[in-house]
């Protein structure tokens, strides 16, 4: 990691209809790592990602990407970043190779080099020998690699995965977060991580934020964490204890 910020917020606030979704947010993304963005359901993660893409407007506050306000330089910033969802919307009739030759030449990489780009992300996410395979029979865990290949394609500094296993089984699951983790390292891509899986994110975050009732009430490596709201000092600790704990603390 380089220690370089890529994604600072301050006070970032979203209300919808006079209910507060985000509450005065402030904290930033380092080149290189991949942070955990955690938090139950309606907690106002998604409705943080969207503002970080410029997809939807602060309210009060701010967020900088790459040094750009992404409300006001929605394409550029939306080139940077690779948004990672569930249910990826694929084309159906395509298989792999022409997918992510479309991509090539929707991001206007010439010709000579798409090719070997392609080849080179479908071998990173093991899809090579599946790549002539028409993308309807992938399965649920196929896509997410495709997705994967996608922002590889696209050499996107920052990757927003927003639950990317979901629906996936136990060993597909631990097979993507590997990929990430192992992208991460080679590429040195930033990687926003939305998961309710606690003991994947303890495996593979650098460092996590616990959002509760749109406020981020825990920011850092689950090992300070755990030894402030713990008092756990060795390593016998979860990232599931140390968010229960936090999350019981949150309840109205
Ligand atoms: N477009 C919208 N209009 C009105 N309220 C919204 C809108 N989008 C989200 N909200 C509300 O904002 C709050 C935060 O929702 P958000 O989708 O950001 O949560 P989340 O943390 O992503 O939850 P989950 O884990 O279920 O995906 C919720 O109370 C939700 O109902
Ligand atoms: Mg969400």
């Amino acid at each position: 990691m380089s220690g370089k910020i890529l994604i600072e917020t301050e006070n970032l606030t979203k209300i919808y209809n006079g209910r507060t979704a985000v509450d005065r947010l402030s904290f930033h993304l380092l080149e290189g790592e991949v942070f955990g963005f955690l938090g139950p359901n309606g907690a106002g993660k998604t409705t943080t990602l969207l503002m970080l893409l410029g997809l939807t407007e602060p309210t009060e506050g701010w967020v900088k990407v790459l040094g750009l306000d992404p409300s006001r330089n929605p394409i550029a910033v939306k080139s940077q970043i690779g948004h990672l969802q569930e249910n990826m919307g694929f084309y159906g009739d395509l298989n792999a190779w022409q997918m992510l030759d479309f991509i090539a030449e929707l991001n206007g990489i010439p010709d000579d080099s798409a090719r070997e780009r392609c080849e080179k992300a479908l071998r990173a996410v093991g899809l090579l020998d599946e790549a002539e395979k028409s993308i309807r029979t992938f399965s649920r865990g196929m896509r997410q690699r495709l997705g994967i290949a996608e922002l590889l394609i696209k050499e996107c500094r920052i990757a927003f995965m927003d639950e990317p296993t979901l629906g996936l089984d136990p060993d597909a699951t631990n097979r993507m977060m590997d990929l990430v983790e192992q992208l991460c390292q080679e590429t040195n891509m930033t990687v926003l991580l939305s998961s309710h899986l606690l003991h994947l994110v303890q495996r593979i975050c650098h460092r996590v934020g616990i959002m509760i009732r749109g406020k981020m009430v825990a920011c850092g490596p689950v090992e300070q964490l755990a030894r402030e709201k713990l008092g756990i000092d060795n390593d016998a600790y979860t990232l599931e204890q140390v968010y229960m704990k936090y999350f019981e603390e949150g309840r109205p």
